[in-house]
């Protein structure tokens, strides 16, 4: 058997991204979950007076924890003051890594779809670069314009904005491709909210702090805004992270429709937590039967059409093995002839009957109900063999 270098690489760079995204995420969820559960405290009292503008008890691994924000700076700094900062730039590194090793190396595969777009290498890896940096680009224009003192028009323009994205980076990229372009745009625009915003804000505070000058309380504000935004990015993006095992929306005729919706459902979701935090959970009770509602919606918008495929006449094994044998075999083989891959992706072999026989259902997912493989339709297989091998399932996938 083969060894695939490059397989190992792909794990190792994607569970250190899972590790550090995960503890970004949770430090993103902990801070925003802890500020708005903040009460003040007594009025006039000692706390109060030392600057004090919101506490909060809690009670988790068997102990206590008193936490107080200072409406700017504490009277005196701490000897040790923590910062959360490297889970994101490592997140960032580690999914730009993942990018560069799986879509931009094996761009031909993975990135460009033939049937789609016919561009080279250079140029596609060259839209994908530029989306991450224009995203983040027009995102920071956005944020300084006075559109940023509308929360709620702010979120439905940088909605219609990304979901723009999705649809112009669908005309020229495989569904993969254009997913996981649309979660790196987010992805930059969260690390980079980190680095040029929210890190120099609170270098500034405690600047000054140091110097024992009020400090300028608009760093802090805005500091605070750009967190809240990567809070709501949080769960549109996790979807993005996972979207590539399910071939029906990515693989959509419409996948940037699915995505919208689908982030939008995630934005919900978040947003009825954060009601729930400031202690508005009844209000924003709605937001989770409208979720759900949404998610459901979506599916069915998603689910292939409803052609009958037992129509028409039998299509017989031989047919459909040799449409596998051309579309399929060169990669999904004992040794692959395709050289960019040493074993078989995802150990799916489809050279014997059995094999393609225990594959039926993956083989419907994959290349009937959506366009998902062949990967960037390389071996160039036509909707009639699409057609096809559904026909040839639904009539119950006989092999004699
Ligand atoms: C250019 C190489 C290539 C060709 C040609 C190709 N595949 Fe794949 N296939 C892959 C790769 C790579 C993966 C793993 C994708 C991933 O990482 O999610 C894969 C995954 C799969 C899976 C598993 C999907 C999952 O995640 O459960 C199935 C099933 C599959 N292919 C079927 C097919 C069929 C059927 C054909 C022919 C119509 C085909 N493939 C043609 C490269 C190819």
């Amino acid at each position: 058997m083969g060894f695939d270098v490059m397989e190992w690489i792909h794990l190792g760079i994607r569970w250190i991204h899972i590790i550090t995204g995960i503890a970004w995420i949770g430090a993103s969820f902990y801070f925003i979950w802890l500020d708005m559960n903040l009460t003040p405290p007594e009025k006039d009292g000692r706390k109060d007076k030392d600057g004090v503008g919101g506490e909060l008890w809690a009670i988790h691994g068997g102990g206590f924890y008193e936490v107080q924000k200072y409406r700017l700076a504490p009277p005196t700094l701490p000897a040790h003051l923590h910062w959360f900062k490297y889970e994101a730039y490592f997140t960032w590194i580690s999914g730009f890594a993942l990018l560069c090793v799986l879509y931009y190396f094996g761009a031909e595969i993975y990135l460009i779809d033939k049937s789609v777009a016919d561009i080279s290498t250079d140029a596609a890896i060259l839209i994908g670069l530029g989306s991450l940096v224009g995203g983040w680009v027009i995102y920071d224009f956005l944020c300084k314009t006075p559109l940023i003192q509308h929360q709620g028009v702010f979120g439905l323009v940088l909605f219609i904005l990304l979901t723009a994205a999705a649809w112009g980076l669908s005309l020229v990229f495989s569904g993969r491709g254009a997913y996981i372009h649309v979660g790196a745009i987010i992805g930059t625009i969260m690390a980079a909210n980190v680095l040029m915003i929210i890190m120099p804000g609170q270098r500034a505070l405690v600047a000054a702090a140091e110097k024992g000058e009020v400090p300028d309380p608009e760093p802090g504000l805005k500091a605070k805004q750009r967190s809240l935004h990567n809070n709501y990015f949080t769960l549109p993006v996790l979807f993005i992270m996972i979207s590539n095992h399910y071939p029906g929306t990515f693989g959509h005729e419409y996948s940037w429709l699915v995505l919208a919706g689908l982030a939008l459902v995630g934005i919900l979701v978040r947003h009825f937590f954060n009601m729930k935090n400031q202690g508005k959970a009844k209000q924003g009770f709605f937001l989770l039967p409208l979720s759900f509602l949404l998610f459901f919606l979506v599916a069915y918008f998603a689910a292939p059409k409803a052609i009958d495929l037992s129509e028409g006449p039998v299509v017989p094994f031989a047919t459909v093995h040799a449409i596998i044998e051309e579309r399929c075999v060169s990669c999904h083989a004992q040794k692959p002839s395709n050289t960019d891959f040493e074993v078989a992706p995802k150990a799916v072999k489809l050279e014997t009957v059995d094999q393609i026989k225990r594959e039926i259902n993956r083989i419907r997912q994959q290349v009937v109900e959506s366009d998902a493989m062949p990967l960037g339709n390389v071996t160039e297989m036509t909707p009639e063999e699409r057609l096809l091998l559904g026909r040839w399932i639904a009539q119950g996938g006989k092999t004699e």
